[in-house]
């Protein structure tokens, strides 16, 4: 079986007036039309995703939201529903951020209530998952991954990704190892199994400082299906230099 072009996806997280997306959004589409190794999409605030859609209508990038409420409409005030994505244009809606879980305090159970609404939504969620330095330094870094998995994945409802970002590598500069990354996704691709998810079906990301000097090691990496940029995304020219080390 050919192995799926993997995913570069850019989370560009609270950055960017609708003139900075619109630009990097440009960028994105000229880097992915010159390349057809990998498939390309990008997460931009709320505010820039209709700005963003005009851009990449006929281009190759996808859109994705970087949250969604759980509920399908109602009285939430400030917050943005799967179907109200969809609307946009997204394919995908990235959940269960680190950002989220630990500033926000989200727990498993909300991301799995997510989760589903985006199933019913139509969109991919792309669910992240990954352990805090005080977890990894007590040797329970594993177990909290894998907990937020069975957590946070619905059961078997529709095609969804999975994103290894350990906490500790996001926005420091120090991306996990590539030793470190294969271990964790092959623990995540077991945990998949036993969800009755296929790999195949299911891919997982790796986030968390990744840069054009590391992109094609970890994509090399077993188990590996594509990547989650935060900060370099927001730098067009790094961005444009992974989507070519995809190649
Ligand atoms: P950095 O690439 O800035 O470490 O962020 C990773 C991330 O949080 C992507 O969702």
């Amino acid at each position: 079986m050919t192995k799926a072009k993997p995913l570069i996806a850019g989370n560009w997280k609270m950055n960017g007036l609708r003139a900075e997306a619109v630009a990097l959004a440009e960028a994105a589409a000229a880097a992915a039309a010159a390349s057809d190794a990998c498939e390309v999409a990008v997460f931009p605030p709320f505010t820039a995703l209709d700005a963003v859609a005009g851009v990449l209508a006929g281009s190759p990038v996808a859109l994705g939201g970087q949250d969604c409420h759980e509920a399908e409409a109602g009285a939430y005030t400030s917050c943005i529903s799967a179907a109200m994505l969809a609307d946009l244009g997204c394919r995908y809606v990235i959940l269960g951020h680190s950002e989220r879980r630990h500033g926000r305090r989200e727990t498993s159970e909300t991301v799995y209530d997510k989760a589903r609404a985006a199933f019913r939504a139509g969109l991919i969620p792309i669910v992240c998952v990954g352990e805090t330095r005080a977890q990894r330094i007590r040797g329970l870094g594993d177990d909290a991954v894998v907990d937020q998995v069975f957590g946070s994945v619905p059961y078997a409802e529709g095609p969804m990704m999975l994103a290894y970002e350990p906490v500790w590598a996001i926005g420091t500069g120090k991306a996990a190892t590539v030793e470190d990354i294969a271990r964790m996704h092959d623990i995540l691709g077991g945990v998949l199994d036993a969800l009755e998810r296929d790999c195949e079906g299911s891919p997982i990301l790796y986030g968390g400082s990744v840069s054009p000097d590391n992109a094609a090691d970890i994509l090399a990496a077993d188990g590996v299906s594509g990547l989650l940029i935060g900060g370099a995304s927001l730098d067009a020219q790094a961005f444009g230099e992974i989507i070519r080390a995809a190649g």
